[in-house]
C-alpha cells in the first residue's frame, strides 16, 4: 500500500517535472533551434504559452492528502461505479441485472471519474466536483440506497464523513 501511493506521488511529480522541462525547452527553442547561432535579436520571440505552475502545484497537494485519506474510502465505497476497479456482484450473471449494473456505472462514471485521482475526471470544474462530492455526503445520496442494501458495510462511518469532509474544506481553501 504505502509502495502504490509513493510511486502516485512520483508520477505527479514527474509530470510537473515534464510540464516545466517542456516549457524551458519551448523558452529556449530560439537559440538552439538555429544551429547554435543565436537569433534572438533579430527574430521575433516565439509566443510560449507558460503552464499554470501555480494551481498545478495546488492539485499535487490536494491529490497528496486525497490519496493519503480520502482513496481509501472512495475505494470501499465508490470506486465500484465511479472508478475503473468495479468488483461485480455474483448476480451480475442474473438475467437483467447485469444490464441495470452497466447502467448505474456508465451513469456514474459519466458525472464523476474516480480512476485518475485528483482532480477527478469529470464534466464539470475540480471546485465544482468537490462541491458536488460534499453534497453527496451530505444529503447522504451517496454510495446510492439500492447499492447500500446489496453492500451494507459500504455505507459511509460518521468518521468517514468526517475526513473526506475535512479533505473538502482544506482544499476549497487552497483553491480560493
Ligand atoms: C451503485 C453505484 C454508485 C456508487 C457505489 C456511488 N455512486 Fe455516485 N453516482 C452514481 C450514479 C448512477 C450517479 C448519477 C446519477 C445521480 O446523480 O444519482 C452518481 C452521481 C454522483 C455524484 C454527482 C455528480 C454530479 O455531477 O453532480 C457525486 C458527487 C457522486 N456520485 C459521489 C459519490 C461518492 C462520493 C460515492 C462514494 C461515497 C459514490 N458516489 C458512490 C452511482 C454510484
Amino acid at each position: 500500500m504505502a509502495l502504490v501511493t509513493g510511486s502516485e506521488d512520483y508520477l505527479i511529480g514527474g509530470s510537473l517535472k515534464a510540464l516545466l522541462l517542456l516549457f524551458a525547452f519551448t523558452a529556449s527553442s530560439h537559440v538552439w533551434g538555429h544551429g547554435g547561432e543565436d537569433h534572438s535579436k533579430d527574430v521575433k520571440q516565439p509566443k510560449v504559452v507558460k503552464p499554470n505552475v501555480e494551481i498545478e502545484e495546488k492539485y499535487i497537494k490536494i491529490n497528496q492528502e486525497y490519496i493519503k485519506t480520502v482513496k481509501p474510502i472512495f475505494k470501499k465505497s465508490c470506486f465500484d461505479c465511479h472508478g475503473n476497479t468495479t468488483v461485480y456482484p455474483w448476480y451480475y450473471k442474473v438475467p437483467g441485472v447485469k444490464q441495470l449494473i452497466d447502467d448505474d456505472v456508465n451513469e456514474a462514471k459519466s458525472h464523476l471519474d474516480f480512476s485518475k485521482d485528483f482532480p477527478f475526471i469529470s464534466h464539470g470544474t475540480p471546485i465544482k466536483d468537490l462541491d458536488a462530492i460534499n453534497k453527496s455526503i451530505n444529503n447522504e445520496s451517496m454510495p446510492p440506497f439500492r447499492y447500500q442494501i446489496m453492500h451494507g458495510d459500504k455505507k459511509l462511518t460518521k468518521d468517514e464523513i468526517k475526513q473526506i469532509k475535512k479533505w473538502i474544506r482544506e482544499s476549497k481553501e487552497m483553491l480560493k
